[in-house]
């Protein structure tokens, strides 16, 4: 399984949801979060990560081995505190923006692995982004915004395509302000989720604060188990639903 992160305007949270959602992923699966930010990367820095083992070293070594090895996305995987599996991405946006395009078959074949699901940030997205390729081949995009009324007039520009880029666009607001019903009735989407403000929460998630082990008993942890919960139903009726058309004699609901 593979779930893109993104969102179309500011910094509203991205990396702490990929963080989040990995520590709270049902345990049938095995998460792992890349970090895909075509603006550079923040777990190297917020984890004190080894700068050797990045998406530039995960996307040179898928070049020079065509893709082949599915054991390569392992090889290039560290812990956080918690135990969450990640790949972070290199600080320099350059870097970054050049490993991108070359991650997308090695990414898209690990997350087709049974019990592994990848969890990708790609940052702050747009029609130019090199972060695109990752979102059009994700199973799941969740595009994350504030519910502000500056942060959403630019998102009500962008939304109709943005949903474009994904056969599963979900749309989640983090934090203070409107409220899902309403941004719902404004933009013409639904919300799938509403992730409270939780200083806490999130600077665990960061690896500061007291609880640097995770967040499993923080309001930000429990919203992103149900998330999880949720992004995983939804990508697994889909999956079925593609199952059904290719059966011979299926029928598609
Ligand atoms: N739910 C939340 N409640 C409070 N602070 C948050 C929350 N999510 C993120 N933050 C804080 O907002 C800042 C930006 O978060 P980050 O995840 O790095 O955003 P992005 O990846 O979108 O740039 C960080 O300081 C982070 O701790
Ligand atoms: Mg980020």
């Amino acid at each position: 399984m593979l779930i893109a992160i993104c969102s179309l305007k500011s910094s509203p949270g991205v990396t702490t949801l990929a963080v989040a959602l990995g520590a709270r992923w049902p345990s049938s699966e095995t998460p792992v979060v890349v970090e895909a930010d075509p603006a550079g990367g923040d777990l190297l820095t917020r984890f004190r990560l080894n700068a050797d083992l990045t998406v530039v070293g995960l996307a040179a070594s898928s070049r020079v081995r065509g893709n082949a090895d599915p054991d390569e996305l392992a090889r290039h995987v560290q812990f956080l505190p918690g135990g969450l599996r990640v790949v972070p991405g290199p600080i320099a946006a350059e870097q970054s923006r050049a490993a991108l395009g070359l991650l997308v078959p090695g990414l898209r074949r690990a997350g087709n692995r049974a019990g592994t699901v990848l969890i990708v940030d790609c940052g702050r997205v747009d029609p130019e982004s090199a972060g695109l390729p990752i979102i059009r081949s994700a199973d799941a995009m969740v595009l994350l915004a504030r519910p502000r009324d500056d942060e959403l007039a630019h998102v009500a520009l962008k939304l109709q395509l943005a949903q474009q880029w994904s056969r599963r666009p979900c749309f989640v607001l983090m934090g203070r302000g409107h409220s899902a019903g309403y941004v719902s009735r404004e933009l013409g989407v639904p919300v799938l989720a509403h992730i409270p403000r939780d200083v806490k929460g999130a600077a665990a998630l960061r690896g500061d604060g007291a609880n640097r082990n995770g967040p499993s008993k923080s309001a930000l942890g429990r919203a992103a188990a149900k998330l999880a919960f949720s992004l995983r139903a939804s990508v697994i009726q889909d999956q079925a639903k593609v199952d059904r058309h290719l059966v011979p004699g299926g029928v598609a609901s």
